[in-house]
């Protein structure tokens, strides 16, 4: 098995992850989906809930979360694409969240509820539409644990990766450099094989994937392969 990939920025050094979103999976055996990614590779568990609000689009919640936290012990990324968030914080941190996205987008007091997460002991991120401005994080950035940069309008696994993302990653690299973080930058939507590099070229460290993987033929391959073609300093 191939040693995960690097991006180094300074004197900090970030491991290439992989994020499987089981968006793409087959929901009536998600279980089992779930432990199939674990045995293929995956680095962490990519959950997107949507509320039919924030997104045209309705998913699940926290009751299927924490059943889902019984098949596996890898982290629990949920990327929340709904209205009012800090309604639902709890609920999602205790069906077994270990990492909380919000969007900015969705929320009025977006200090707060990143706090709220964080003192919960979570790891709190903010996630930004493809559309949105990387100032929008000006004031947020010193206090989140990741930044999550949509490449897609969410609602809909299997999109394509919208091409100006490239340059807003590398901006927030930068962003991040400038202010001495080490926060980590995920992008979502429209990533596989053939265009993994340019996105942790620009400096993502984590990558969501749902699609690529879960319609190819071997999953543990593609996450091999995704692994192989992420950048390499
Ligand atoms: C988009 C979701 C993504 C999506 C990724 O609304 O947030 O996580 O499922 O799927 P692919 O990789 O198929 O674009
Ligand atoms: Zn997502």
């Amino acid at each position: 098995m191939s040693l995960p990939n690097e991006l180094i920025h300074e004197d900090v050094i970030y491991l290439i992850k992989i994020a499987p979103s089981i968006l793409a999976s087959d929901f009536s055996r998600l279980g089992e989906e779930i432990k199939k990614l674990e045995k293929s590779g995956a680095d962490i568990i990519h959950i997107d809930v949507m509320d039919g609000h924030f997104v045209p689009n309705i998913t699940i919640g926290p009751p299927v979360i924490k059943a889902l936290r019984l098949s596996s012990m890898l982290l629990f990324d949920v990327h929340l694409m709904i209205e009012n968030p800090d309604n639902y914080i709890d609920e999602f941190i205790d069906a077994g969240a270990d990492i909380i996205s919000v969007h900015a987008e969705a929320c009025n007091h977006l200090n707060r509820t990143i706090n709220n997460i964080k003192s919960k002991g979570k790891k709190a991120a903010v996630a930004l539409n493809p559309a949105t401005s990387l100032t929008t994080i000006e004031y947020i950035i010193d206090d989140v644990d990741m930044v999550l940069l949509l490449s897609v309008n969410p609602g809909f696994g299997g999109q394509v990766y919208i091409e100006s993302v490239t340059e807003k990653i590398r901006q927030l690299r930068t962003m991040i450099k400038n202010r001495g973080l080490k926060t980590n930058i995920e992008v979502d939507g429209g990533i596989g094989i053939d265009n993994i590099y340019k996105v942790t070229e620009a400096g993502a460290d984590i990558i969501v994937a749902g699609s690529s993987i879960f319609n190819s033929v071997n999953m543990a391959d593609t996450i091999k392969q995704l692994k192989e073609k992420a950048y390499r300093v």
